[in-house]
């Protein structure tokens, strides 16, 4: 058994590992990930529970969309406060609970470190949807994917993180990811001056962990672009993207989107 609580508990090659499954799972590249793309029972039997004590639209969605297309099944307490949660019950007893009835648990809190805590007392694999203004792995592996599959290596490229930097967990988690990946990474807090950069990846400002401001992207800012460049972002987006800029080549994020759902189904397979 084996969380996912850091992108620290992948090694490189794991990662890569994952990326070629995630790969083949996309494109239906080799005859046996195309079969397990089509095949409904390759996880029949199995059941993957969603805690979520944040509010989430894309991780959870496309964790039980990965497990559906997988042939498993998925329980989803996606508002605690109708679970016993909402009674006073602890993290710890909750956990344990949900590991009687389920494969593995996907796990969204408020507090870093939760993840962890999890971890600590669970009976089947925690895998860490974002903890606070921890972390966020498997983000940062559908980031990481996304950016591999533009420029077809994540080494040597410059990436600069634009927004929320000390409240963002998806931040938190890819620049560790970045560091261990040669990577160039840079950050700014001027708008202005964003420096030339194979990847943009914008944040919104994390109001509900007390950050405050705001910031959006403009035809000023687009301008000074590359035109090779891709703009990321986690979403969900507030002011930072204009919708205007969806139909720009360099915007990247509903790739993210997309691939999340392949990254998720290439982790649920590798835990098969
Ligand atoms: C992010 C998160 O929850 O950390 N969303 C996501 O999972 N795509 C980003 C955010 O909430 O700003």
């Amino acid at each position: 058994m084996r969380h996912l609580i850091t992108i620290d508990d992948l090694s490189d090659v794991e990662i890569q590992n994952l990326f070629y499954v995630t790969r083949s799972l996309k494109s239906g590249e080799t005859e046996y990930y195309s079969r397990v793309l089509n095949d409904s029972s390759y996880l029949r039997n199995k059941i993957l529970a969603n805690l979520f004590y944040e509010p989430s639209t894309r991780t959870s969605s496309s964790f039980a969309a990965a497990m559906h297309r997988l042939g498993g099944n998925v329980i989803s307490i996606n508002d605690v406060n109708y679970s016993s949660v909402a009674k006073g019950e602890n993290l710890q007893d909750t956990i344990r609970t949900m590991g009687y009835y389920s494969d593995i648990i996907v796990l969204r809190s408020q507090n870093e470190g939760d993840a962890k805590l999890a971890a600590e007392v669970s009976e089947v694999p925690i895998i860490n949807a974002g903890d606070g203004k921890g972390e966020h792995p498997t983000q940062t592996l559908l980031d990481l994917y996304t950016i591999q599959e533009k420029f077809k290596t994540i080494e040597n490229l410059t990436v600069t993180f634009v927004g929320d930097v000390v409240n963002g967990r998806t931040v938190h988690s890819l620049s560790k990811a970045l560091k261990r990946c040669n990577l160039n990474y840079c950050e700014t807090y001027d708008i202005d001056k964003l420096p030339p950069s194979d990847v943009y990846y914008l944040t919104r400002v994390q109001r509900e962990r007390g950050s405050k401001g705001s910031y959006e992207l403009t035809r000023d800012h687009v301008a000074e672009m590359p035109d090779n460049c891709i703009v990321m972002h986690p979403f969900p987006r507030n002011e930072e993207i204009p919708q205007w800029f969806d139909s720009d080549p360099r915007a990247s994020y509903f790739r993210q989107m997309e691939n999340g759902l392949y990254i998720r189904m290439g982790i649920l397979v590798s835990y098969k």
